[in-house]
This record gives structure tokens, C-alpha cells and sequence, in this order.
């Protein structure tokens, strides 16, 4: 993270001139007082203008709130961070809040909640950002909200937004989404949103329009089966609902997600890859038989992976290898076959001795039914010819798992 003496240079006058009063607040969650000037960049500034507290927090690379930002402010700067989603009571705490400016983030999707408890919010700004749709119950409880800007968003004019476009239609309403512009559909493409003829949006059939063509969700499915929580860590609980597959859209910012009590069969790849900040994945009694090589691909930070009561017989060669910190996996109650292809993951755990693991039972064959996975490979490389042997584990696979050397340079990065 260097920065250029030049930007250095100016982020130091500019703290300068917003005087001493201004109190520091980590993006991270920690008040670094003012220390070096390396962390300037990393942190929110408080200070108070014309008798307003302000709290900006832009350019952070932040992703959602933090706990230590003072309530008590009348507006709050968050433009060009990374924010993703903005979910149910994000804002709720600032019950003071004038203005809230998000725009140049990556927002593309508001919970219909997502601004509950703003009252006295009379601008939001989310211009620049990835919205395709919303609808205009997320503008509610925002009774005196006067100035919304939404422009450069990819708004998709279909049905579901209908509610929105009508509000902002509305004549008393001059300054909501002027500017914005429909991406989508092509028929509509360029025109602005306060001019469309808004009867034209939940039209059954549109002039120009493929019949067949999908209709986009107005929430990922992922917020309409499941249930968030943000308190004490945001944990995501889609567990026994019935699923047949990992739903779609997951959040990026969830630490612990629930999916356990499912009738998940199959793993495909990359379905966790937005899940980044994942540290707990429950995938217990599922009917899990097949896990994609990529499944687990972006969970770097995963702790704990709990695969018990599943129908697995084995893992495929490299499924394990995104897993950098993985601390706890079970793996009990799973029909293990004790075959050639149940060396990969004993390979892995024994290059992983940082990994608690629990279940690893033989189910096949039935001579070493019972039997402790481990001892079974054991024997198998005892009884083994020389030939297979060195083409066997301890050679074949070498350079696979993450030598010792990496995991500690690795757990130091984490935590
Ligand atoms: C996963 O979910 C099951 C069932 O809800 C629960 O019994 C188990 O403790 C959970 N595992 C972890 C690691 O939290
Ligand atoms: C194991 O999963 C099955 C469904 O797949 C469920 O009925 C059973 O209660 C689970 N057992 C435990 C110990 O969680």
C-alpha cells in the first residue's frame, strides 16, 4: 500500500485544514488517534461544519458500516468504497442522518430496508453504482427525503420497478432520480426514468421484446429463503429450508453462513467465491455425494467446515486446496469408501496438521468397515509394492499442500 508522495502530501493539508477538532475513526474499527502518517488513508474524519456533524469516511475500501462510528452525526460521506449490498437496518443507528452520500460504490442490490430509521434523511446519493432494480418501498421510511440521486446505475425498466419510477414521477417529487436512465431493456435503453410512460413497464407484452426473456428478481433468492442477522457477526441462516442447490446471490460480507438440514447433492465450483469473508460454512445433513474441485474456491479465510451427515465417499484430488486457514472440519456420519481415492484427503490433512478433523471412519469395503481412515491408508502403503508406493502419496502429490512455512505466513496475514 504505497502511496504517492504527491497524494500524501495532499491528504495531509487536507486534514490539516478540517482543524484539530477532527476526531479520527479506523475504517477497520479501531481509532488509530491520529498516528502515522501512512494510516491517514484508512481512516473517517469527524468534524463539525456550520454546527453539523459530518463523518467521512470515502476512499476506504469498506464494505459496510463499523460498530465505532459516532450515532450523533447529520451526515455521512461514504463515496468510492466498496460497499456491495446495502441490507435491512444498515444505516438504523443514525437516527440524525441529513444526508447520506454512497455514490461511486459497488451497489446492486438495497434490501427493501435498508434506509429504516432515516427520518430526517433528506439526500441519498447512489449515483455510480451497479443497481438494476429496487423498489420504492426502500424509500418509506425516508418521509422528507427531498434530493435522490441514482443516475449511472444499469436500471432494468421492467415491472419491477414500476413502484419506484411512479414515485419519482410523482410532481412533487422534482429532484428524485433526475438524470437516470434505463439500461434495459434495449427498447428502452437511454430513456430516463422520470420521462418513461411508466404503463409501459408491467405491460404483459412489450413491442420488441423476446416473450421468453427471464425476468430479473427484484431480490436474489438468497434474501427471500433465508435470514440474516448482523448481531453479534453477520451470520446468514438458510439452514432447512428444503434446498436442492446453494442459492444464488449470496451476500458478500457474511462471516458464518448456515445451509446444514438441506438436500444440497452437488457442490459446484466457484458458488462461495463473493463469500470471501466467510469464517464458518455448515453444510451438516445434506445428501452431499459430489464436491467440484473449485467448490471452495475464494474461501480464503474459512475456519471451520462442517460436513457431517452427507453422503460423501471420498474428496476429489484438489477440492481442499483453496482452504489456506482451515482450522475444524467434520467429517462424520459420510459413507467414506476406503479406496485409492481417499488418499488425496489424507495427504491434504496430514500436510494441514493445523486442521482439527473428526469422522473419518471406513463404511467400505467391507474388510476395513470401522476402521479408522488413517490406518487404512497405512496398511495400504505397507502392503503395497515398491512401484506403487513411490508413485503413491507421499511422493505423487508432493508440492500440492501448503508447506508449514506458508500456513504460518499465511496466519499471521489472517489474523
Ligand atoms: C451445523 O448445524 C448443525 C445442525 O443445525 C449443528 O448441530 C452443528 O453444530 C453445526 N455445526 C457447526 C460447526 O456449527
Ligand atoms: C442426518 O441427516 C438426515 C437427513 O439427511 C436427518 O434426518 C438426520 O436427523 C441427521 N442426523 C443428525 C444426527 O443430524
Amino acid at each position: 500500500m504505497h502511496l504517492p508522495a504527491a497524494l500524501l502530501l495532499l491528504l495531509l493539508l487536507h486534514s490539516a485544514e478540517s482543524g484539530r477538532a477532527a476526531r479520527h475513526y479506523g475504517a477497520r474499527g479501531h481509532p488509530w488517534g491520529g498516528g502515522k502518517v501512512r494510516r491517514q488513508a484508512q481512516e473517517c474524519k469527524e468534524y463539525i461544519e456550520a454546527g453539523e456533524k459530518y463523518l467521512d469516511c470515502q476512499d476506504q475500501q469498506l464494505t459496510t458500516v463499523m460498530q465505532d462510528w459516532p450515532t450523533d452525526i447529520q451526515h455521512l460521506l461514504l463515496a468510492r468504497n466498496k460497499f456491495q449490498v446495502l441490507r435491512d437496518n444498515m444505516f438504523s443507528q443514525f437516527t440524525r442522518l441529513k444526508s447520506l452520500d454512497l455514490q461511486q460504490n459497488d451497489i446492486s442490490m438495497l434490501e427493501d430496508g435498508a434506509f429504516a430509521g432515516l427520518t430526517q434523511l433528506t439526500t441519498l446519493l447512489l449515483q455510480h453504482n451497479g443497481l438494476r432494480t429496487a423498489s420504492e418501498e426502500m424509500l418509506l421510511p425516508m418521509h422528507r427525503l427531498s434530493y435522490l440521486r441514482v443516475y449511472d446505475n444499469p436500471w432494468n425498466c421492467d415491472c419491477a420497478l414500476d413502484s419506484l419510477v411512479r414515485t419519482m414521477q410523482l410532481p412533487s417529487n422534482r429532484n428524485l432520480g433526475n438524470y437516470a436512465k434505463c439500461a434495459e431493456p434495449l427498447s428502452m435503453r437511454g430513456y430516463k426514468m422520470r420521462k418513461i410512460n411508466v404503463e409501459l413497464l408491467c405491460a404483459p407484452d412489450r413491442d420488441g421484446e423476446v416473450p421468453s426473456r427471464p425476468q430479473i428478481k427484484v431480490k436474489p433468492e438468497v434474501t427471500s429463503i433465508c435470514r440474516t442477522y448482523l448481531f453479534p457477526k453477520p451470520l446468514l441462516d438458510c439452514s432447512s429450508k428444503d434446498l436442492n442447490h446453494v442459492p444464488s446471490g449470496l451476500p458478500s460480507d457474511i462471516v458464518k453462513m448456515d445451509l446444514s438440514g438441506n438436500n444440497i447433492k452437488h457442490l459446484k465450483p466457484q458458488q462461495f467465491l463473493m463469500s470471501k469473508d466467510l469464517k464458518l460454512l455448515n453444510l451438516s445433513s445434506n445428501s452431499l455425494q459430489h464436491i467440484d474441485t473449485a467448490a471452495f474456491a475464494g474461501l480464503l479465510y474459512l475456519r471451520e467446515l462442517d460436513l457431517s451427515n452427507n453422503s460423501l465417499h471420498n474428496f476429489q484430488y484438489g477440492v481442499l486446496e483453496d482452504l489456506y486457514f482451515l482450522r475444524k472440519l467434520s467429517l462424520g456420519n459420510n459413507p467414506w469408501i476406503c479406496d485409492y481415492n481417499i488418499h488425496y484427503l489424507i495427504y491434504w490433512l496430514k500436510h494441514h496438521p493445523g486442521v482439527q478433523y473428526s469422522g473419518l471412519t471406513c463404511a467400505e469395503p467391507d474388510e476395513f468397515r470401522g476402521w479408522r481412515v488413517e490406518d487404512y491408508v497405512k496398511t495400504y502403503n505397507g502392503e503395497c509394492p515398491k512401484d506403487r508406493q513411490t508413485g503413491g502419496i507421499d511422493v505423487g502429490w508432493a508440492g500440492l499442500g501448503g508447506t508449514d512455512t506458508d500456513n504460518e505466513a499465511q496466519e499471521v496475514m489472517g489474523d
